[in-house]
C-alpha cells in the first residue's frame, strides 16, 4: 500500500436499517493520525455510520465502498474488521452479564495482538497493563473483575470503552458520543488518551455535540452529516457555527 492512500476511505456508502434508508451517499477519507469530528442532528445517522463500518448485522450496506489500510472492510466479518485495526465505541455500551470484563478485554486484545503478529498476554501481564490503564482513566480496579458493564453507571460504561481503546490501540477509532455522561475528569481523560494514541498514529472519528470537547481535541476536519450525506466539511469554524446557530442552514428547507 502506498503511503499517500488514506487510512480510511469511504465512498458513496448507502446504508439501510430494515426498509428505511438512513445513509444515502456518504464519502470521506481519514488519514493516519488525523482526527475528524462528525456532527449532525439527532437521528442524522452518525451511529449508523459507525455501526455499519463495524459490521453490525442490522445495518445493511446497500452499496458503496469502505476500506481500512487498503483492506475492503465491507467484505470482512466484524471480528476481522477489529483485527484489521478498527475500533468503534458504543454510544450506549451494552451489558454482557456473565462475562467478566477482564477476560472479555484480554480475549479481544489477544485476538488483535495475534493479527499484529504479537505474542498473547497471559492473565498476569494483562492485569498489570489493565490496572495501569484503568488508573489513568479513573476507573476503579474492581470494575475489571465484574461482568462487562453490569450495573456500571453511564460514565463508568464510557470509561470502560476508553479502557478498551487504550489497551487495543487500534488504527482507527470511532468514538460515538464518548463524552456524554462523562464528568469533567472523564472528559479530560478522553482528550489525554486521544492525544497520546494520535501521536502513535491512531486516527479518530469523534462524534460529539460539545464544542468544548471538540475544540480541545484539535480536529483536522469537521464533517456535518445531513440527509444521509456529508453536507459540509470544514474546520473548527464549522463546529463553532453549529454551536452558535444549530444544524439548520438557510439553504436547507426545515423539516416540517
Ligand atoms: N433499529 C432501528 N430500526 C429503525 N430505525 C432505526 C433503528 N436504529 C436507528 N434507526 C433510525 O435511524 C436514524 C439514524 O439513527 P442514528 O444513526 O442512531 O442517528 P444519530 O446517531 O445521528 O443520532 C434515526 O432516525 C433512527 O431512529
Ligand atoms: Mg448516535
Amino acid at each position: 500500500m502506498s503511503s499517500d492512500r488514506p487510512l480510511l476511505h469511504v465512498r458513496d456508502l448507502r446504508v439501510d436499517i430494515g426498509t428505511r434508508n438512513v445513509l444515502r451517499s456518504v464519502s470521506f477519507d481519514v488519514d493516519r493520525g488525523d482526527l475528524v469530528v462528525l456532527m449532525g442532528a439527532n437521528g442524522s445517522g452518525k451511529s449508523t455510520l459507525g455501526l455499519a463500518l463495524a459490521g453490525h448485522p442490522r445495518y445493511h450496506v446497500v452499496s458503496g465502498q469502505a476500506s481500512l489500510g487498503g483492506h475492503d472492510l465491507l467484505a470482512m466479518t466484524p471480528e476481522a474488521r477489529a483485527r484489521a485495526g478498527l475500533f468503534v465505541s458504543f454510544q450506549a455500551p451494552p451489558e454482557i452479564p456473565g462475562v467478566k470484563n477482564n477476560l472479555f478485554i484480554r480475549t479481544a486484545l489477544n485476538a488483535v495482538r495475534d493479527a499484529r503478529g504479537e505474542a498473547p498476554l497471559d492473565a498476569f501481564d494483562f492485569l498489570g497493563r489493565a490496572r495501569e490503564a484503568s488508573t489513568g482513566l479513573g476507573l476503579p480496579e474492581a470494575m475489571l473483575a465484574r461482568p462487562v458493564n453490569d450495573g456500571f453507571s453511564g460514565g463508568e460504561r464510557k470509561r470502560n470503552e476508553l479502557l478498551q481503546l487504550a489497551l487495543l490501540q487500534p488504527k482507527l477509532a470511532l468514538l460515538d458520543e464518548i463524552d456524554s455522561g462523562l464528568d469533567v475528569d472523564g472528559a479530560r481523560a478522553v482528550v489525554q488518551l486521544v492525544g497520546k494514541l494520535r501521536e502513535s498514529g491512531t486516527a479518530f472519528i469523534v462524534v460529539s455535540h460539545y464544542l468544548h470537547l471538540i475544540e480541545s481535541l484539535e480536529p483536522d476536519a469537521v464533517l456535518r452529516l445531513h440527509e444521509g450525506c456529508i453536507a459540509e466539511q470544514g474546520d473548527l469554524s464549522l463546529a463553532r457555527e453549529v454551536a452558535r446557530s444549530g444544524f439548520a442552514r438557510p439553504s436547507e428547507p426545515q423539516a416540517a
